[in-house]
């Protein structure tokens, strides 16, 4: 056999699991392929089935239906938690305290006892990375608007706002046990499709301070215990105010719009493209234009549905990186509990017909230094 390079000995490969092998499992599996330095050593799935077809497509060699296989093979290092959503926390939890780096699928809990249950668990492994997937930050697009905002563009900024709309029929939702039920959906329209957007939101105005929110379920009654049709208002940390709208029973398949008014300009993105833009001085809406036009063609790979975006080899790339260089993520776990303690204080408000302050984590102003997509993609 011929003996390693110096270099090549060096290189450390690091293997990990796969937890939870349905619709987005490939996605990550694909994403974790496409860099030199990661092995996907484990596929699981309590469907053991789900788990073995995976295994066979990717030639992955190790297989369980029980993740605790996963986290007790000490050459795991990593593991990407892509089960439904309350199993995150006490997965999660568990994989924290067997030493492995976790990546989570958003939303990160289905409630508040399992966002608790995470973070104890990373306050006793504070050395090892723990992040949550939003993907859609890492696009071209979303870095831009975050520095015009960073940068002071917009002004002091009055309104920023949100609407998802995202067909969801009963068939969907009768498929997946899980879905469309508080104790393992933890919501529907709201925490599963929306939060995306809720997510950009909150991360591009610094986070929400209270909010007054209302829910329905108009056309999945009797198939869903949750909502289909939600809107609220919100107080932004920074002094603006804003809104937020979902449904997943109007028959629009998938349109996201989000929109920024400032005193010096304004923005209104639509499915990811600017939708309008309209800046009060001329050098600036030239720069904005611009910067916007080259945000939109900066090319990104597509890894499953294409509403997924190009963003999940960038955001598993970066998981990567932060372990070997001992470093946060770029969306440590953190920084992706707000959009989920903003969505679960809405459920609250209504409940409890208060407006609700949310808690007070950490958004991180944060963005890549430099964004490469398309690098990491062909890592
Ligand atoms: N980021 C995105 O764009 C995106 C897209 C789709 C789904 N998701 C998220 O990914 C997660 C999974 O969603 P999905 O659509 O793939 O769901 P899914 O129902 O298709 O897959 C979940 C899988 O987890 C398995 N599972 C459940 N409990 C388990 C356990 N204890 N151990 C091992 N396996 C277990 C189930 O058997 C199932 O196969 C959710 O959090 C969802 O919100 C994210």
């Amino acid at each position: 056999m011929r003996p390693l390079a110096d270099k090549e000995a060096n290189v450390q490969r690091i293997k990990v699991g796969i937890i939870g092998c349905g619709v987005i499992a490939p996605t990550h599996i694909e994403s974790y392929r496409k860099l030199a330095d990661v092995e996907v050593a484990w596929v699981c799935d309590i469907v053991e089935e789900k788990a073995r077809k995976l295994a066979e497509k990717y030639g992955i060699p190790r297989v369980s239906a029980d993740y605790r296989d996963v986290l007790a093979d000490p050459e795991v290092s990593a593991v990407s938690v892509c089960t439904d959503h309350a199993s995150h926390a006490p997965i999660t939890a568990a994989a924290l305290e067997a030493g492995k780096h976790v990546l989570c699928e958003k939303a990160l809990a289905a409630s508040s006892e399992g966002l608790d249950l995470m973070f104890a668990a990373h306050r006793r492994h504070p050395e090892l990375v723990f992040a949550g997937v939003f993907q859609h930050r890492f696009e071209p697009i979303s870095q831009y608007v975050k520095a015009m905002i960073e940068k002071g563009c917009f002004g002091k900024l009055l309104t920023a706002g949100v609407q998802v709309w995202c067909l969801r029929t009963n068939e969907y939702y009768k498929a997946d046990a899980w879905r469309g039920t508080w104790a393992q959906e933890g919501g529907a329209v709201l925490i599963n499709q929306a939060i995306h957007f809720i997510d950009l939101l909150v991360w591009l105005a610094g986070g929400v301070a209270q909010i007054s929110g209302t829910y329905e379920n108009l056309t999945h009654q009797g198939v869903i215990e949750t909502e289909d049709t939600a809107t609220a208002a919100v107080r932004f940390k920074c002094g603006a105010i804003g809104t937020i709208e979902a449904t997943c029973s109007s028959p629009i398949g998938w349109q996201s719009r989000l929109h920024f008014r400032g005193t010096e300009g304004s923005l209104d993105i639509r499915d990811g493209r600017p939708d309008f833009v309209k800046f009060v001085r001329e050098d600036v809406q030239k720069e904005v234009e611009a910067g916007l036009r080259t945000a939109v063609d900066a090319p990104g790979e597509l890894l499953g549905k294409s509403y997924y975006g190009s963003g999940h080899p960038a955001q598993i790339a970066d998981f990567v990186s932060a372990i070997a260089e001992k470093r946060q993520p770029f969306i440590p776990a953190s920084s992706a509990r707000h959009a989920v303690d903003v969505v679960l204080s809405l459920y609250r408000s209504w409940r409890i017909g208060e407006w609700v302050t949310v808690p007070s984590g950490e958004v991180h102003g944060r963005r890549m230094r430099k964004v490469s997509p398309k690098k990491s993609a062909s890592a």
